[in-house]
């Protein structure tokens, strides 16, 4: 796996630089790139997708229309409608961690950061089947993996949505362009962009690259959440949610203090000093860059809430993968980030453990014989408790 070259033109953009797609595209404006990737089939066919849906560690939906009526459910699944039958999606989340040829398709989108990209899902639909005409939040690539699918696009300003249904639908939708795709086909679609996609086939299936964008408020909230672990670890009231120390935060270990209160004829007011104290206690905390970094780092690399790392019966060791002039690989399900000094891994924190090790390893997310041969004892030791708890795998 070697970087990808942002300003080579790629034919996954159609012939378009990652800079340039970027830069015209990105957020902007739909996209049709006719072969995407050339012969170009699903990572995971019909039958593995429905597999998937069975499991309990998989997030999976059906959607089917009946007499106009949309109608939804989620997995796990005992058995599904017959392909034959018209009018059903079976929308299967996260793939990538499920599948390690879904994971590599997902490589192919690393010019875009780790922290935006979410995950593929990949749907499976009959004749006709869809999710119906809808607008995402998110930036989407949406590659055609089996069948044809038509997509009907629109740029309207009416996102109104059809109320009190299970299904996210709009309530006029007015196409305003047409494309039909055929596998190896891909169509970008930044947020807000009405959209609707319908099989034209017996057995449809379409890959979706799903990027996340958090909401503003849920990244105050993350700084709030990281203050107040400080708080607690500081005043010695509880321990804040990572594996890591919390940072250090204001000393606020004192108690408020009211000498010289004045008797009062009014018991029942809120005294002011109170009111002062606490904004002035609160204005003590820094909100700063190590604080933000700390809560998206953690926050971001936090496993999915279902996935369970496979933890190998025989022991593998670094010295053994050296000996046979073998490479480390993070686990598909492993998230590993860095920013200056800081890394990240599975949610938990390493302050200043950063090193050229471990940024090859987020960046590329392999590393060599060479590169562990150059990797300080203190480098090798983390990567082998990571080993240990099926973060890594040896190749
Ligand atoms: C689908 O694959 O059927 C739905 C994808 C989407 O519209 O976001
Ligand atoms: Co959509």
């Amino acid at each position: 796996m070697t970087p990808i070259d942002i300003d080579a033109p790629l034919a996954l953009l159609g012939g378009r630089s990652p800079t340039e797609f970027m830069r015209t595209y990105w957020q902007k404006k739909p996209l049709l790139i006719r072969q995407a990737i050339a012969n170009f089939t699903s990572p995971v066919p019909a039958a593995g997708l429905k597999k998937l849906a069975k499991r309990d560690d998989v997030e999976a939906r059906l959607i089917w229309q009946e007499n106009d009526e949309w109608n939804m459910e989620s997995g796990p699944f005992a058995r599904f409608p017959k392909i034959a039958e018209p009018n059903w999606s079976l929308l299967v989340q996260s793939v990538d961690l499920h599948d390690d040829t879904t994971a590599a398709l997902m490589q192919q989108f690393r010019f875009v950061p780790d922290a935006r990209l979410d995950d593929i899902m990949i749907s499976l639909a009959s004749r006709h089947g869809g999710v119906g005409p809808h607008f995402d939040s998110y930036d989407v690539f949406l590659l055609q993996g089996k069948g044809q699918r038509r997509w009907r696009i629109s740029r309207q300003k009416d996102l109104s949505l059809v109320p009190d249904i299970p299904c996210k639908i709009l309530q006029h939708f007015e196409p305003e362009e047409e494309f039909v795709l055929e596998p190896g086909d891909m169509l970008y679609l930044p947020p807000h962009i009405a959209h609707d996609g319908i099989s034209l086939s017996d057995e449809c299936i379409t890959v979706s690259i799903g990027f996340r964008a958090p909401p503003l408020a849920v990244l105050a909230r993350g700084l709030l959440e990281v203050a107040a672990d400080q708080l607690s670890a500081r005043s010695g009231l509880g321990f804040g949610p990572y594996s890591t120390p919390t940072l250090p935060g204001p000393d606020l270990s004192g108690m408020f203090r009211d000498k010289g209160l004045p008797a009062t004829t009014q018991p029942a007011a809120l005294p002011d000093e109170l009111v002062h104290s606490a904004l002035a206690a609160v204005q003590k905390i820094a909100f700063d860059e190590r604080m933000a970094t700390r809560f998206l780092g953690c926050w971001l690399t936090e496993p999915n809430s279902l996935t369970v790392f496979p933890i190998s019966q025989d022991m593998i060791d670094i010295d053994d993968v050296l000996e046979r002039q073998g490479s480390l690989a993070l686990d598909r399900r492993s998230r590993m980030m860095y920013r200056g000094a800081d890394l990240f891994i599975n949610g938990e924190a390493l302050e200043t453990k950063t090193n050229a090790t471990f940024k090859k390893l987020a960046d590329v997310r392999v590393l060599s014989t060479a590169d562990l041969k150059k990797a300080s004892a203190d480098t090798l030791t983390l990567l082998q408790e990571w080993l240990d708890d099926g973060w890594m795998v040896a190749i």
